[in-house]
C-alpha cells in the first residue's frame, strides 16, 4: 500500500468551498499553486479537509528540511509558548535568541569571529544583509545576478531579477543596484561550452567594475550560490571561487543568499561550504526554524558591528518561540545527520530525473548538488524552447494524483525538489513514480503535437 490517499476527486468537495471563499475575500495576487485545504500534515505527508493525503515535495517551499511539524519542534514550540510569546529583543533580550545567534555565529562559514541576528522572512535578511555592508563599506551599490530571486521587499525586490511575476509594475524600484550574468551552462549567456569557456561569464564582475560601477562605490556582490527561484541554476566549481577573489581583488564585501540552500540541501549546512566560500555575510531563513517566520543574518563581526546602535532591529524579530523552534530543528538537523541523508536522497533524485531525460525528450536538462535537483522541461531540445504551459500540466496532473511538487525557473519550466530531508526514500520514490507516469504523458502529447527532437 502506498502512503498516497485519494478518497475523493482533487480538489474535493470542501477544498472547493475554501477556494470559493478564498477567491471572494483574498486578493488575486496571493496567487495558490494547489487548491487544495490542508487539514493536517506530518513528515512529507500533507492531508486535506477532504481527508486526500499526499506526498509533498515542496516542503512549504524549501522550508521543511526536517518535514512537517517533528515533534521536538512542536515541543519546543509548546514550551516556548508556555513561558512567554514576545517581549521585542530590543527592549528585554532573551536567552534563545542569543543561544541562537551562538550556534550559527559558530557553523557560519569562513574564518573570525562571527555574529547573528534574526529577523522574520527571507526578504527582511536581505534587506539587512545590504544595511550592514553599506554601514561598514560605506559604499551604495550593489551588484547581483541575472536569475537572481532574493525577496519582495523593495531592495530586495530591485535586487531580485525576474520581471514576471514579481517586478513587474512594481518600480521604482531602488538605485545603485547593477547586475552581471549567473553561470546558466544550460542557457549559456554567452553561448559557450563547459568547460572550454574557462568560465568567461565570471569576469564579467570584473568588467562591471569599469563599465559600469566603481569598486569604490561598491558595498557588496550578493549571489545564491545554487539559484533557487531562477530554476536551480547549479554553478560550476570554478565560477563561485572566482567572483569570491574579484570581490575581494576589489575590497567589495561578498554576501551569501543561503536561503533557500542552507541546512543541509546541498548536503553540506551552507552551500558555500561546498564552494569553499568565505562570504562577510551569510542570509538564512526558511529552513532556520521549520517553518516558523524565522531569518537572519549570519557574519563577520567587524562587519556587522559597523551598525550602529539602534540601526538594526524590527518589533518582531527573532521571536522567542521562532528562536525555539530554530534551536530544535539545528538539534534535529544535526542528530539525524542530514548532510548524509541529502547526499542520499539527491542521488536517488537526481539518477530517477536523469533516467527520465533519457527516455523523454521534454527533460531537456537535470541539474543537482546534494538534494537540491531540478529538471528543466523543453519543447525542443535543440531550440530548448521553455516548455512552461507544460510544465503547469505537470504540475497540475501530478496534485490530481496525490503529489504536490513545486517548480521554478526564469520560464517556469524547471520542476524543482524542496522535498523533507528526513523522508524516507519508499516515499519519495511513489511520488517519483507518479511524476514520471505524467512526464510520460506529456512528453507523449507534445511529441504527437508535433513537438520538437528528442534528441
Ligand atoms: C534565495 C532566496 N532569497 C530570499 C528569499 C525571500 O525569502 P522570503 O520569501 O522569506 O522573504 C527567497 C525565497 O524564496 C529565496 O529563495
Amino acid at each position: 500500500m502506498g502512503f498516497i490517499s485519494l478518497t475523493t476527486e482533487v480538489p474535493g468537495p470542501r477544498s472547493r468551498e475554501v477556494m470559493d471563499r478564498l477567491r471572494r475575500y483574498v486578493p488575486k495576487g496571493v496567487s495558490v499553486q494547489a487548491p487544495v485545504a490542508v487539514a493536517a500534515a506530518s513528515g512529507a505527508l500533507v492531508t486535506d479537509v477532504d481527508g486526500n493525503t499526499y506526498i509533498d515535495l515542496t516542503g512549504g517551499i524549501g522550508v521543511l528540511n526536517v518535514g512537517h511539524a517533528p515533534d521536538p519542534v512542536v515541543r519546543a514550540v509548546r514550551d516556548q509558548t508556555g513561558r512567554f510569546l514576545h517581549t521585542d529583543f530590543t527592549i528585554a533580550p532573551y536567552d534563545v535568541y542569543v543561544r541562537l545567534a551562538q550556534r550559527l555565529a559558530e557553523a557560519a562559514p569562513g574564518p573570525g569571529p562571527k555574529k547573528a541576528c534574526f529577523f522574520n522572512s527571507g526578504a527582511e535578511a536581505v534587506e539587512n544583509a545590504v544595511k550592514f555592508a553599506r554601514l561598514a563599506t560605506g559604499r551604495q551599490a550593489v551588484i547581483a545576478f541575472e536569475g537572481a530571486f532574493h525577496g519582495r521587499t523593495l531592495m530586495a525586490l530591485s535586487l531580485t531579477s525576474k520581471p514576471r511575476p514579481y517586478k513587474e509594475g512594481m518600480g521604482p524600484f531602488a538605485p545603485e543596484v547593477y547586475r552581471v550574468p549567473f553561470a546558466y551552462c544550460y542557457r549559456c549567456p554567452l553561448r559557450l561550452e563547459y568547460p572550454g569557456c574557462g568560465v568567461a561569464c565570471a569576469e564579467a564582475l570584473d568588467r562591471a567594475f569599469s563599465t559600469m560601477v566603481s569598486p569604490s562605490d561598491t558595498a557588496a556582490v550578493i549571489v545564491e550560490p545554487v539559484q533557487g527561484e531562477g530554476g536551480f541554476v547549479v554553478p560550476p566549481p570554478e565560477f563561485l571561487p572566482r567572483i569570491e577573489e574579484i570581490c575581494r581583488r576589489h575590497g567589495v564585501l561578498l554576501i551569501a543568499d543561503e536561503i533557500q540552500t542552507g541546512f543541509y540541501r546541498t548536503g553540506r549546512r551552507f552551500a558555500c561550504e561546498r564552494f569553499g566560500l568565505a562570504p562577510d555575510l551569510v542570509t538564512v531563513a526558511k529552513s532556520l526554524a521549520a517553518g516558523l517566520p524565522l531569518s537572519g543574518v549570519v557574519g563577520r563581526a567587524e562587519v556587522m558591528d559597523a551598525a550602529r546602535e539602534g540601526n538594526i532591529g524590527g518589533t518582531y524579530v527573532g521571536n522567542p518561540v521562532a528562536c525555539a523552534a530554530a534551536l530544535a530543528a539545528l538539534d534535529i538537523m544535526e542528530g539525524e545527520d542530514l548532510a548524509r541523508r541529502a547526499e542520499e536522497l539527491g542521488r536517488f533524485l537526481a539518477d530517477r530525473c536523469r533516467a527520465m531525460q533519457e527516455k523523454y525528450a521534454l527533460v531537456g536538462d537535470v541539474r543537482a548538488l546534494g538534494a537540491m535537483v531540478g529538471m528543466e522541461l523543453v519543447l525542443d531540445r535543440a531550440t530548448k524552447e521553455p516548455a512552461t504551459r507544460e510544465t503547469a500540466q505537470v504540475l497540475q496532473e501530478c496534485l490530481r494524483r496525490g503529489v504536490l511538487v513545486p517548480r521554478c525557473g526564469l520560464y517556469g519550466n524547471v520542476i524543482r525538489f524542496l522535498n523533507p530531508l528526513t523522508m524516507p526514500r519508499e516515499q519519495l520514490a511513489e511520488a517519483l513514480d507518479v511524476i514520471e507516469g505524467v512526464v510520460a504523458e506529456v512528453d507523449a502529447a507534445v511529441r504527437q503535437a508535433g513537438g520538437g527532437a528528442g534528441t
